[in-house]
């Protein structure tokens, strides 16, 4: 019988845990360096490591390697293939002799690190959609625990975005393989766990299942797409899941019940809140030409009239982040939840586009991210206020507050999200299709990239489509990052 490999092989490198991309890269620096062949290695993870003597580095020896290397082989480092280690070095090993092989797409291993990275990318989206955090203890005690069941080893990888969500409370998400914590000022990593340890309901789920049958669109239901969304085997640990079967059972006649049904005035909610956030002060008392830091320009701007959008819509939407960013992302106009929320990019289109940045290495807490428009145009109907695109005069009026913007943080560059806001930087028409992925130069210097609008990626239905417009706006973020490096 032959000899397993791995008794043979010279180096036998123990990782201190799945996910010690770290400890891979320093071993394969050493190893690669001294000239050892992914032959001679065996990789695996031990908590007590029994490592072999790694070679050092020889005097004056460097690894070259292209630099997004590092970036897919610490993604694909979380891919749940218990050969990816070995697989990563042969890529490292090969790399130095062949420094274009990332560029090669027909490359068996290119092609394996590429869907490698698809796959743990796209269970970190199932990870941010699905986890269901469940309250448990009360008062000072309280805090939520979520179980959740990856495919691969994302919990250190997507803690942050959990962090970034839930600031505000004590969480801990539960995996069979890790445990993420947050006690509200700090994040520890710990081991994994049983779905019995996680608490089964709470009394917030009643809530939650209302919830989501009021929100459940009968007359948009798509039972194919919605599957491939949020796949059965998620279902388990949803509590809407329980839900499912009889919603899309009695689909066609909800539906038909629902038209009958559909109000024809906007919710009364839209009111409150814009009683609430309208200044009560005149145009004549809030000038706005005085401001001088981005908080004075975010007040004046509040009682803009500059346009009558101010009029039907909830409060002015205003951009945020720091006011010294290097990069200033420019959206169309806020929409309906923003229009609530008073912030930029917080519904359906903000989460796609939150992803997409967070996959691209862009931390949106650095950058600042704002509208050509500040006000939401809708038009009622029934319940519903449906998004109006802003016209020409409208952009003009509101580019006095993006110019101040741009004065006042003076960025490198501003990418421009659709043919709005490449209108309100540029001021004219230029078709997005065409000049996508191009930096455009100012004649005040600023560069201005263009790409598409990430509501874009939303209205496409087609999967396979869809996959590949998101694919490519990854491409002008990653773009977007390298700009913002240069
Ligand atoms: N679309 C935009 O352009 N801006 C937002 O803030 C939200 C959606």
């Amino acid at each position: 019988m032959q000899p397993a490999q791995f008794n043979l092989a010279r180096y036998n490198v123990q990782l201190a845990s799945q996910t010690d991309f770290v400890g891979w890269r320093d071993a394969a620096r050493r190893l690669v360096l001294n000239e050892v062949g992914p032959e001679d290695i065996a990789w695996s993870v031990a908590a007590e490591s029994d490592q072999a003597d790694l070679p050092s580095v020889p005097e004056g020896a460097q690894l070259v390697v292209p630099r997004d290397f590092i970036e897919h082989a610490a993604t694909a480092f979380c891919h749940s293939d218990p050969g990816r280690f070995a697989f990563l070095y042969r890529m490292l090993w090969r790399l130095r002799s062949e420094p274009k092989l990332l560029a090669i797409a027909t490359d068996p291993d290119t092609r394996r690190l590429e869907a490698m990275e698809k796959a743990v990318r796209r269970d970190s989206h199932k990870m941010h959609a699905f986890v269901r955090f469940r309250k448990i203890g009360e008062g000072s005690d309280e805090r939520y625990v979520a179980w959740f069941e990856p495919d691969h080893f994302i919990v250190e990888r997507n803690a942050d975005f959990f962090v970034r969500r839930f600031t505000g409370m004590r969480w801990t998400i539960l995996t069979p393989y890790a445990s993420a914590d947050w006690d509200g000022e700090r994040l520890a990593i710990g081991p994994g766990a049983a779905k019995g340890d996680a608490p089964a309901e709470d009394d917030t789920e009643a809530l939650w299942l209302t919830y989501f049958e009021n929100i459940f669109n009968p007359a948009r239901l798509k039972v194919k797409a919605m599957q491939k969304e949020m796949p059965k085997k998620y279902w388990r640990n949803l509590p809407e899941a329980s839900l499912i079967p009889d919603l899309i059972a009695g689909a066609d006649e909800a539906a038909r019940d629902m038209i009958a049904r559909t109000p024809t005035t906007p919710a009364p909610h839209h009111a409150k809140v814009q009683a609430k956030h309208w200044p009560k002060r005149e145009p004549a008392e809030a000038p706005d030409d005085d401001a001088s830091t981005i908080s004075e320009l975010r007040e004046a701007a509040k009682g803009c009239r500059r346009c009558p959008l101010w009029r039907d819509a909830t409060q002015t939407v205003f951009g945020e982040g720091p006011d010294n960013a290097r990069v200033v992302f420019v959206g169309e106009q806020p929409g309906d939840q923003e229009d609530l929320a008073g912030k930029p990019f917080v519904g359906p289109a903000g989460k796609v586009f939150d992803a997409i940045l967070d996959d691209a290495g862009v931390d949106r807490q650095k950058v600042y991210v704002t509208n050509a428009v500040k006000h939401f145009k809708f038009e009622p109907r029934g319940k519903r206020r449906i998004h109006s695109k802003p016209n020409a005069g409208e952009v003009q009026a509101c580019r006095w507050w993006i110019g101040k913007e741009l004065e006042l943080i003076k960025p490198d560059l501003a990418v421009a999200l659709g043919a709005t806001a490449a209108l309100s930087l540029l001021g004219k028409a230029i078709a997005v299709t065409k000049m996508r992925g191009q930096v455009i130069e100012r004649e005040d210097g600023l560069r201005v990239f263009i790409t598409i609008h990430p509501s874009f990626i939303l209205r496409i239905h087609e999967p396979a489509e869809k996959e590949a417009e998101r694919e490519r706006f990854l491409q002008d973020m990653k773009q977007v990052k390298r700009l913002m490096a240069a």
